[in-house]
């Protein structure tokens, strides 16, 4: 294993061993509202703390940019920067719903190199380092080979933060995937949402308005186990717009098809 995945692996673990333990304490956790739907919790920032603790003590001069406290560490120019969401799926995790995971990638010179994805109640451990694939619990991981929208099943999120934008065209999107598909999930944690698709237990995902940190360990997965990520229009500026659709190679062009007649001048870019 690379000594950077190696050191991502230690900080999502020990993060997901602090998220655990206050599993049975969620009355007494503190939250506060980032807006509203949008949560966070002292267990968000302690584990946000532990992970860029532990790799600080490996890498010094490492930058970061997590989702609770941005950017920090080097200036812009550093050449590694490490990218976190310490508890993907905050609101599952305030209400019980087990439902959540840890994320860490490894950016170097703007492009990931690393990522990691750990779901601490099942101790799922989903790796991926650019050029050698990604594995689950080491065993390697490719997409699913199913061939039709039919067969599929699909993951995705809703753009759920109030005064979207993108609340009607997404409806048709839903409404089209619901009718023509084998099912639709929204498990509530996009980053295992991405390593599913990864493993072969999705066949695609799709949803609009999403950060760097959700997306950026389990896009590099799905890449690593033969799928693509796309723009919702096919393109790549995903990163950028945080707007994804992810699959393998047949479920995510038919799933461009299927969102295409919903999409606003806006979303086409
Ligand atoms: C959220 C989850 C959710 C997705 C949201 C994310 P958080 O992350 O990944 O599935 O629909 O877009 O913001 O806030 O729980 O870390
Ligand atoms: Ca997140």
């Amino acid at each position: 294993m690379h000594p950077l995945l190696n050191i991502g692996v230690r900080a999502a673990r020990r993060a997901g061993d602090l998220v655990v333990r206050h599993i049975n304490q969620l009355d007494a956790i503190k939250v506060d509202s980032k807006g509203r739907h949008d949560f966070v919790s002292e267990v968000d920032r302690m584990a946000e703390d532990d992970i860029i603790q532990t790799v600080r003590r490996s890498y010094p001069d490492h930058a970061f940019l997590a989702e609770e406290s941005g950017a920090s560490g080097a200036g812009n120019d550093a050449e590694y920067v490490w990218i976190i969401d310490p508890l993907d799926g905050t609101t599952n995790f305030l209400h019980g719903f087990p439902v959540f995971c840890i994320s860490i990638a490894v950016m170097h010179r703007g492009r990931i190199e690393h990522g990691v994805i750990y779901d601490p109640l099942r101790q799922e451990l989903f790796t991926a380092s650019r050029g050698t694939g990604a594995t689950v619990d080491g065993r390697r991981m490719r997409v699913s080979e199913t061939r039709t929208l039919e067969k599929s099943l699909l993951g995705t999120g809703y753009p759920y933060k109030p005064g979207s934008e993108w609340i009607d065209a997404y409806m048709g999107m839903l409404k089209a995937a619901m009718q023509e598909t084998s099912g639709v999930r929204r498990p509530g944690a996009a980053a295992l949402d991405l390593a599913y698709v990864a493993a072969g237990r999705l066949d695609g995902f799709w949803e609009i308005g999403l950060n760097i940190w959700d997306i950026a360990a389990g896009t590099l997965m799905i890449q690593e186990c033969g799928g693509i990520v796309t723009d919702l229009d096919g393109r790549d500026g995903w990163q950028q717009s945080g707007n994804l659709v992810a699959g393998n190679p047949k479920v995510h062009e038919a799933l461009l098809q299927l969102i295409e007649p919903h999409l606003t001048p806006e979303l086409r870019r």
